[in-house]
């Protein structure tokens, strides 16, 4: 392992807005926090998170931009998070935190009807049919964040394959879901949302060529 990966996961564990829960006590229920992130916030604000937020660029932003909103990145790369919580704890945000568990777990670690809403960013696409279940959007994942959301809350996607784009579409329509907006190219339409326009993820940065799409649809 990188020098330079060892030095982050040890700085991890300095970071008051880094949360590393043990596996074992999530499977098995024990984490403290869950139905309780207003005592961590110390406020009762609503709480939004980033799904598979690696350096946590929406995280920060958004709580940079809101805040009378709370913001928790979560990714499992733990060298990645090092970066969002960092750049938190330089800028003195209050209403932050990153998580770095696995997001299969995440109904033990919010209670039902905690969340307010959800971005997922540039989530790995997963086309390989073998792959599927491994999607962040499939069947499965959607029917684990309706779980911890409230009801009327937001699920928002932005992704630079057009076909997590379309499968997603399917799969919220498939459900029942509203689809409250769906833009096959942001940057060439005047409607995108500004949050959906304004913040560049270091993936997005990666894929600058290509087309990048947005979506957001409603858990009822
Ligand atoms: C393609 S990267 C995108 C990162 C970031 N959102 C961006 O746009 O730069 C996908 C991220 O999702 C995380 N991830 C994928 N599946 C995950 C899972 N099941 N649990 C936790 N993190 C996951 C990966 O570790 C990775 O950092």
């Amino acid at each position: 392992m990188g020098g330079n990966k060892l030095k982050r996961f040890k700085e991890n564990l300095s970071f008051d807005n880094l949360l590393q829960p043990n596996r074992e006590d999530l499977v098995n229920d024990k984490f403290k926090l869950k139905g309780k992130w207003s005592n961590f916030f110390k406020n009762d604000n609503p709480i939004i998170l980033e799904l598979g937020c690696g350096k946590g660029e929406y995280t920060f932003s958004l709580a940079s931009k809101y805040p009378n909103q709370n913001f928790i990145g979560i990714d499992i790369k733990g060298a990645r998070i090092w970066k969002g919580a960092k750049d938190s704890i330089s800028e003195n945000l209050k209403n932050v935190c990153f998580l770095r568990c696995q997001i299969e777990l995440i109904d033990k670690v919010f209670d039902v009807g905690e969340i307010s809403e959800i971005w997922l960013t540039f989530p790995d696409p997963q086309i390989k049919f073998q792959r599927r279940k491994h999607r962040l959007l499939n069947t499965n994942f959607v029917k684990l964040y309706k779980k911890i959301l409230k009801k009327n809350s937001l699920i928002h996607l932005k992704t630079d394959s057009e076909f997590l784009h379309g499968y997603t579409l399917g799969i919220a329509e498939g459900m029942g879901l509203e689809i409250v907006k769906s833009n096959h190219d942001i940057y060439s339409n005047r409607n995108a949302p500004t949050d959906a326009i304004n913040i560049q993820t270091f993936y997005e940065k990666k894929f600058s060529d290509k087309k990048i799409t947005y979506m957001c649809f409603k858990i009822m």
